[in-house]
């Protein structure tokens, strides 16, 4: 095995997700990258210089075509002598057993160590905790890291670039793990941009917890904020000049805390509930209370909807939704809070527009009419319900509901 961090390796990633191809442009800088996916149309768009994923940064280092990548739909191109295999499938939150389904993750690493026995095989995907030194064993894994990964989707190749640390989980037990763990993070540290990145190498149970623990916080505080909303809202009070009053205090800070209609994304809904199934038999109330918040506020906003929409004169109203995003310049709506506030309208009997962009080829989206051109969706619209205020909608304030007070994500 090569043991310089800056060695050009053979390095496979599977999934060209936010996660897997913002890895594999990382480091297709400086070594050798497969990208293994199962989608034709992701692995034909990249190999076209193309990114599947709206991110500007991404779709810059692939169009320039400096970059050592290849996307591939076949294993055995992928896996054949590959030194590092980065794991990057899904793992949806699963309803029926409460808990993370881990069954892509699982057939990539045992696709993996057969092919590749002697690959040091890092899980990028976020995992239930404990998950890792359970697979290590039951799926004969000794060669198998975790490490979290912290970027934001509006954001994926930059956060790489420019990490906030740098965390590998390895059996701290094993001299051989923790020589592992310490090159892959040289490997990272050597592809980042930024210098002196933090990092920190620790047992993979305690890595997968500063995951999870991670998003937990990120959840709690907005979840905080949309609390104080809805208390100032309720008590007609200005909740911008109590937030300003309250975040000045440098341990708080003024920042991540403009209301929102509630959190939501890929990671934080299923993050969290995954967090409360590992406290199974350990005490907590907070966590179960930051998930029921959500649930909570996504209601209240339906609420204060209906009770705006109660003093509009006539009976025949349409609400009109402005864009699914969760965040401004995104075109990415998995899991967005205003898709539950659209589903509480619509079961309140209200007939709801929707305008986002970002749908070009369906004419209605969870029931409710797509409205292409935004002059006869604001025309069109008695009341417009924005989870994050934009410019465009100035000429119609008047109709506009929103909690965004700072215009910031
Ligand atoms: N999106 C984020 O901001 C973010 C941040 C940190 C961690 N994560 C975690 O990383 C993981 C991936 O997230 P993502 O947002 O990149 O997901 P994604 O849905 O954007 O991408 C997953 C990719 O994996 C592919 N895939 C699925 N099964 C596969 C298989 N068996 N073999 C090969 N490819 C397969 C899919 O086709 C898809 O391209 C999740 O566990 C997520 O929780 C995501």
């Amino acid at each position: 095995m090569k043991t310089r961090a800056n060695a050009p390796y053979k390095i496979t990633v599977v999934g060209t997700g936010y996660v897997g191809l913002s890895l594999s442009v990382l480091l297709a800088r400086q070594h050798k990258v497969y990208a293994l996916d199962i989608v034709p149309e992701k692995v034909a768009m990249i190999n076209r210089g193309q990114s599947p994923i709206a991110d500007r940064e991404l779709e810059a280092e692939l169009a320039g075509g400096g970059l050592d990548l290849t996307a591939t739909l076949d294993p055995e191109e992928a896996y054949r002598d590959a030194e590092y295999i980065i794991v990057a499938a899904p793992t949806n939150y699963d309803p029926e057993k409460n808990y993370f389904d881990t069954s892509a993750v699982e057939s990539v690493l045992r696709a993996a160590v057969q092919a590749a026995p002697a690959a040091t095989i890092v899980i990028k995907s976020t995992v239930p905790v404990g998950y890792v030194e359970r697979v290590r064993k039951t799926l004969g894994c000794p060669n198998l890291l975790f490490s979290p990964e912290f970027l934001r989707e509006s954001r994926a190749l930059y956060d790489n670039l420019y990490p906030s640390r740098i965390v590998v989980g390895c059996d701290m037990a094993s001299a051989d793990q923790r020589v592992r763990a310490g090159r892959f993070a040289a490997l990272l540290q050597s592809a980042a941009v930024k210098q002196d990145v933090p990092t920190l190498i620790m047992g993979t149970t305690e890595a997968e917890a500063v995951k999870l623990f991670a998003n937990t916080y990120l959840a709690l505080r907005v979840s905080y904020f949309n609390e104080l909303d809805t208390y100032a809202e309720v008590r007609g009070l200005d909740a911008g000049r109590i937030i300003e009053g309250v975040c000045l205090d440098p341990r708080i800070g003024d920042h991540y805390n403009n209301p929102s209609f509630g959190y939501g994304g890929y990671c934080l809904p299923k993050d969290t509930k995954q967090l409360r199934a590992n406290y199974a038999d350990v005490p907590e109330n907070l966590i179960d209370a930051i998930v029921a918040a959500n649930d909570t506020r996504k209601a209240y906003i339906v609420d204060a909807v209906l009770r705006r929409l109660a003093l509009l004169p006539g009976d025949d109203r349409t609400v009109g939704v402005y864009r699914l995003t969760m965040k401004t310049n995104s075109d990415n709506f998995r899991e967005s809070s205003v898709q539950s506030v659209i589903k509480g309208l619509q079961a309140a009997g209200v007939r709801v527009l929707l305008y986002e962009p970002a749908l070009t080829d369906t004419s209605t989206f969870l029931g409710c009419e797509v409205e292409k051109d935004f002059a006869a969706f604001a025309a069109r619209s008695d009341l417009i319900v924005a989870n994050r205020y934009d410019e465009c909608l100035a000429p119609v304030r008047d109709k506009v509901y929103t909690r965004d007070l700072f215009g910031r994500d």
